[in-house]
This record gives C-alpha cells, sequence and structure tokens, in this order.
C-alpha cells in the first residue's frame, strides 16, 4: 500500500505558529521522545516511492583526491566549516563494523542487513575550504594526556562512538567505567594514555526524572532547576581537556521549571495548574545557565556547545508509520527544518551569539559546534527499520518502527568528528 506523503519535513515553514506549535506540539513530542527510549510498538509501514525532486542535484566527484587548502587565519572568514555540501566520495570508511566494536547494535546498519550502501560514500565539503583527510594516527598523537568528555543525550552516545570507531583504527580503546544503565562510560587508550567520557546529561541542568528502569512514564512531569547545572558533568568538568556539552529533544517533554528552588511555570505539565511557560523558555534559561558557568570557569580547555539535530520522519512521525528510506543527501536550501527543530536551533544560535562578546573577553575557549545545517542534509544517514538485526529476514511486509533520529555507523556522524578533530589539530 502506498500512503501519499504528508512530505511535512521539508515544506517551507511559512506561517508559523512558534506559540502554538510550543503548547500544542506537545502529545506529538512525548511520544517521539518515547520512541527515543522504548521502540516497542509497531506501526504501519509505507512504501515510499524514489522522490523525484532528489535526482541530478548533488554533484558527482568520485575522486580520492582531496586538495588540501589551508583554512587558517588568512581565510578564517571565508571558511565555514558548518556550511558546504556533501560530495560523492569512492573512498572507503575509515572504519568498519568489523574493525569497530563501539558500535551500538541500534546502530550498527550493515550488521542488521541495511541493502543500500550508498550512504557511507559521500564527504562532506565545506563552503570556501576543504577538510584535509582525517590523520586518526596524528590526533591521537595530540592527544597525549588528554581527557575529552562528550556530555548530553542519546546523541551524544551515537558521537562517542563515532570517535571511538575513528580513533581504534590506530589503537584499541578499553572501557575503564560505565554506571549501573551503562549511560554514562569512560574510555582509556593506553598507549596514548587518553581518555573519553560519554556522560549521561539529557538536561545539562538539575533534573529529577521518574523513569521505571527502560522509559520514563510521560504522565509525570519532569522537574527542572533552570538554575543549577547537573552536577554529573559539574564535578568532573575541571579535570577535563575537551568538552562537547549539547541539548535536544529532551527539553520538548512536559515539566516543571524552577529557579531558586522556586516554581516559574512548567511546560505542558500533566496534573498542576502552573503557568505555561513552553520548553523555548526552558532551553533559552538552560543554555544561559550553561554558557554563563563556562564564561566564570576560567577553563583552559576547549570547549563546544553543539547543535541539536534533526530527525528526519517522512509520511508521518514515528509511531503513525514514519519513514527514512532515502538514499542520498538532499542539496541545501531543498529541505527546511521541521518547526520544532527549528525552534530548537533558533535558540541555540541566538543565545550563544548573544553572550559571544562574554565569551571572549573571559578568554575561555568555547565554540557553538553547528552540525544542525549540515545533518539537515542526511535523511539517508539514519538506521530506519534496521535498528533491528535483519528486521525483514521473515517477512518482507513487517511492519517495523524506524528510527530517523539517530545515525548508522559507520555514517555521516563521523564527519561531526572529522570536523572536530581538525579544529582541535589545527
Ligand atoms: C558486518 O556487516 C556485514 C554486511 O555488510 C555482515 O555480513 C557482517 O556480519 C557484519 N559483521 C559484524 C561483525 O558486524
Ligand atoms: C604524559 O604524562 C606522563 C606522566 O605524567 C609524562 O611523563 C609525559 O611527558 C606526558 N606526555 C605529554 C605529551 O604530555
Ligand atoms: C595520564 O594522563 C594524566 C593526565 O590526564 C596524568 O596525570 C597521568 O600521569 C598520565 N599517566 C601516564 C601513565 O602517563
Ligand atoms: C532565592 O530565594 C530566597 C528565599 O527562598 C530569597 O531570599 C532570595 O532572595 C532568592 N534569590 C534570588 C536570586 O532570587
Ligand atoms: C489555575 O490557575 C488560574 C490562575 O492562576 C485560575 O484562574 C484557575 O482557576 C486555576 N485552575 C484550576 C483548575 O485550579
Amino acid at each position: 500500500m502506498v500512503k501519499k506523503l504528508k512530505h511535512q519535513w521539508w515544506r517551507s515553514p511559512q506561517n508559523n505558529n512558534y506559540s502554538f506549535l510550543i503548547k500544542l506540539g506537545v502529545s506529538v513530542l512525548l511520544v517521539a521522545l518515547a520512541f527515543v527510549l522504548i521502540y516497542n510498538k509497531s506501526s504501519d509501514s509505507f512504501a515510499l516511492s524514489a522522490s523525484p525532486f532528489l535526482q541530478n542535484t548533488i554533484s558527482q566527484q568520485n575522486t580520492h583526491h582531496i586538495p588540501t587548502k589551508e583554512y587558517g587565519t588568512d581565510s578564517e572568514e571565508k571558511c565555514n566549516l558548518f556550511t558546504g555540501e556533501w560530495v560523492a566520495y569512492k573512498a572507503e570508511p575509515v572504519y568498519t563494523n568489523r574493525s569497530c566494536s563501539f558500535i551500538e547494535e541500534h546502530q550498527n546498519c550493515m550488521k542488521n542487513g541495511r541493502p543500500d550502501t550508498n550512504y557511507l560514500y559521500w564527504r562532506w565539503s565545506p563552503r570556501g575550504c576543504e577538510l584535509p583527510r582525517l590523520d586518526p594516527g596524528r590526533f591521537l598523537q595530540l592527544m597525549r594526556n588528554k581527557s575529552w568528555a562528550f556530555i548530553g543525550d542519546s546523541i551524544s552516545r551515537n558521537h562517542v562512538q563515532s570517535f571511538l570507531c575513528l580513533l581504534s583504527e590506530v589503537e584499541e580503546a578499553i572501557e575503564v567505567y560505565h554506571d549501573k544503565n551503562y549511560k554514562s562510560r569512560r574510555w582509556l587508550f593506553p598507549l596514548h594514555n587518553l581518555t573519553v567520557s560519554v556522560i549521561w546529561s539529557p538536561f545539562l541542568v538539575q533534573a529529577a526524572v521518574f523513569e521505571d528502569s527502560n522509559s520514563f512514564s510521560t504522565s509525570d512531569d519532569v522537574e527542572l532547576h533552570l538554575d543549577t547545572l547537573d552536577k554529573i558533568w559539574t564535578q568532573p568538568y575541571k579535570s577535563l581537556d575537551y568538552m562537547i556539552l549539547s541539548g535536544g529533544k529532551w527539553f520538548l517533554r512536559n515539566a516543571i521549571y524552577y529557579e531558586n528552588n522556586t516554581v516559574l511555570g512548567c511546560h505542558s505539565c500533566s496534573k498542576r495548574n502552573f503557568t505555561e511557560l513552553g520548553f523555548d523558555f526552558a532551553y533559552r534559561r538552560m543554555m544561559r545557565t550553561v554558557l554563563n558557568y563556562i564564561i566564570a570557569s576560567n577553563h583552559k580547555g576547549m570547549l563546544f556547545y553543539r547543535t541539536s539535530t534533526p530527525d528526519h520522519f517522512e509520511g508521518g512521525e514515528w509511531y503513525e508509520g514514519g519513514t527514512c528510506k532515502r538514499e542520498a543527501p538532499v542539496q541545501e536550501g531543498k529541505v527546511e527544518l521541521t518547526e520544532l527543530d527549528k525552534i530548537l536551533h533558533d535558540i541555540e544560535v541566538e543565545e550563544f551569539e548573544k553572550l559571544s562578546g562574554k565569551v571572549s573577553e573571559s578568554g575561555v575557549n568555547l565554540r557553538l559546534f553547528d552540525v544542525n545545517p549540515r545533518s539537515l542534509l542526511r535523511p539517508d544517514g539514519h538506521p530506519g527499520p534496521y535498528r533491528f538485526y535483519q528486521p525483514f529476514a521473515k517477512d518482507k511486509e513487517a511492519k517495523i518502527i524506524s528510527d530517523c533520529l539517530h545515525w548508522c555507523l559507520p555514517g555521516p556522524i563521523d564527519s561531526w568528528n572529522h570536523v572536530l578533530m581538525e579544529m582541535v589539530v589545527s
């Protein structure tokens, strides 16, 4: 059965009524969040016809040779590592599902039987400059005795696994710590004495989440203290040399907001009668608290605030049978963020911009790591139904819930690290 696509995710977001969305988009988002954590329902599957607008839009550049123009001080103006395009690239990915043991089952698309491999053969080409070829060995040399932390939600986990995979071509990391639920973990590259952590802190601020072992209960409001940071990352903060912090979709859920231990209001609170403030309010306040803490910290390392990443459900939300069956990137300007993803990204850019003067005065090395625009162009990079092992082995028509939020490994998320390592090395 072919259902007509709603094509909502690239629809031009004219006539946006943000406050409406902020207040009423919630029920959808709650289920979307449940998806992130649970994935246990079945839904309709859709046959998706190839989209004609994708044809012949991506430049074909099948070459191994990458000119390595420097983008140091003199060309800094022209070169923005975060805007550009994906160009076809024939070289094999740096690692495979065989060479890297850090790929989570749900993102091991090759192993799980994803039939197409086109999504592996693209490289990110920033506007006005070229990314030099990734050199994991050189990177590891420079990272002797250093410690890294990726702080955030399951996308940060996705990100750290890509990071470990890229480096594991040179040296295999060993796990030296994990918490009870394997949400926060730490690895060591013994030969280089490099420590890499992933720290589970989906809100970055202090949160009381009432969750059972597998998921959170959406009927209860999470209590967020927007002026108090989550100790799980502020405690090791001083000892970390490199940090990548990020927030995102967890802020869309129902919550009660506190500052100075006083309720300010809430977002879609289920039981109590507080002022509706919208998740955008909380996301902004959280970012200010995080950025002001960093500004005042006199930290000597290098810090990044990573922007949130878009999802690519087409033909409906995940629970409505939404899928992501594309097999190639889309061209810049041909896609738009969903309204909710746009709200998050706008806040990230605006709040960072507002405090950028204070950041440079303070001397801390903090940058916005804006992976959002480039990720938007990669609807082909998600596991889709291949978050499960051989989902169609028994039944070709099986109704499988798609994951169009996390990224296949190897996959487009590797380019985040390619840029990250380049920024650190140069
Ligand atoms: C890697 O993926 C291939 C399919 O591309 C599969 O045959 C193989 O079993 C996978 N191996 C591992 C170790 O995941
Ligand atoms: C790493 O730490 C060890 C022990 O403290 C020290 O001997 C070595 O010089 C350090 N290496 C670098 C590159 O900092
Ligand atoms: C490893 O690096 C840490 C700093 O991150 C340093 O304190 C320690 O001495 C180093 N250990 C070795 C064996 O070099
Ligand atoms: C925080 O609340 C206390 C009372 O609970 C009050 O005395 C104090 O002035 C408040 N601080 C701020 C910054 O609002
Ligand atoms: C909720 O609060 C508003 C104003 O604070 C009040 O007018 C309204 O009656 C309250 N509703 C309930 C159900 O308590």
